[in-house]
């Protein structure tokens, strides 16, 4: 078989390795892979490139994807199903693997109905995609994150600051959670749970005087501008987040009299070369949706279960979004003493 892969939506560390699982599994099935070249778009173009050993030998521990990604939407598209079908006979494709979010993986749930062969890796540095536990490029994210808070207790004490930092995670607080346990944060804004704003301000300047230094995660999706400013949309029309570090460092400041000073630490999280963590996993999910091709159950998702990665429906894995539990922010706050 010819296996066209591709990767949409946001890059995130773990893609390449995903690659690398799926190729080199299918060769062993005697299969072949090409890479779709950015996303859905790509296909819809029909542009590929070869993914023989020798390119996949150079992304054991590459960020971001060799392919190429983004948000083209193209349900959206006219003719876009149809011209999809077209373009897979015109490169010879038997299969496809979308590695992607619940967008990307949306857009392949909808082409699996249509008649498309296709199976789904999924990904995110959110971890917001149900029927998954975890996703790959979420621990990578993560440490990165913790290790730029380091960075900044260190001049926040020195200064003796209050510093907020802003992580990436569009509707789910998994990110700021995570980072929030791990560098030992003493507050965190979510956007599953309403904040209470009195409370942090008092728990800040309670802190500051035990530490001479307070650290703030706050997730971008936190919505402080509701309705009073018009933001971009993407294809898929979700709204760009993000920039609202600087708002809340100024409400600290204001209330508590403590110097603020935020930082906003955006893409510097999705690049970068994977975790070992991740790294792994990405393997595993892409060997996974070699062989789920090889075993034609088409229309299934690679997904870790426990320790365990097994293959869950598409149509499943995009019901819903997984946002942060309760039983984690209440973990994170435990430690907000
Ligand atoms: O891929 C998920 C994500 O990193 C979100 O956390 C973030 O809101 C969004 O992508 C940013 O997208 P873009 O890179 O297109 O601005």
């Amino acid at each position: 078989m010819k296996i066209g892969i591709l990767t949409g939506g946001g890059d995130c560390p773990g893609l390449n390795q995903a690659i690398r699982g799926c190729v080199v599994q299918s060769l062993c099935f005697g299969n072949e892979c090409i890479g779709i070249l950015e996303g859905w778009k790509g296909l819809y173009h029909a542009e590929s490139i070869p993914l023989p050993i020798e390119e996949v030998d150079k992304i054991v521990g590459k960020g971001g994807t060799i392919v190429g990604t983004s948000r083209f939407n193209l349900i959206r598209r006219d003719h876009g199903i149809e011209t999809v079908k077209a373009s897979m006979a015109k490169m010879g494709i038997d299969a496809l693997v979308a590695m992607g979010g619940e967008d990307t993986l949306g857009v392949a749930s909808r082409l699996f109905s249509s008649g498309v062969n296709i199976v789904g890796v999924p990904k995110t540095i959110d971890n917001d995609l149900f029927a998954t536990d975890y996703t790959f490029g979420f621990h990578s994210a993560v440490s990165r994150a913790v290790e730029a808070c380091e960075s900044l207790i260190d001049t926040g004490t020195s200064h003796r600051r209050i510093m907020v930092a802003e992580v990436m995670g569009r509707h789910a607080g998994w990110v700021a959670a995570f980072t929030s346990l791990a560098a030992g944060a003493d507050w965190c804004i979510v956007p599953e749970f309403p904040n209470d704003y009195e409370a942090m301000y008092t728990h800040l300047a309670k802190v500051w005087n035990r530490k001479k230094t307070g650290l703030v995660i706050v997730s971008e999706g936190v919505e402080l501008f509701k309705d009073s400013e018009e933001k971009e949309c993407d294809d898929f029309g979700h709204r760009t987040v993000g920039g609202v570090a600087g708002t809340i460092a100024d409400m600290i400041q204001r209330a508590t009299g403590i110097e603020t000073r935020s930082s906003q630490f955006g893409h510097i999280q999705r690049g970068g070369s994977p975790t070992v963590y991740d790294r792994i996993l990405g393997l595993r999910v892409g060997v996974k949706a070699a062989e789920l091709i090889e075993e034609k159950k088409f229309g299934m998702m690679a997904c870790l279960r426990g320790d365990h990665v097994e293959a869950v429906s598409l149509e499943k894995a995009v019901e819903k979004l997984k946002t942060l539990e309760k039983s984690w922010f209440e973990l994170a706050h435990l430690f907000f003493y």
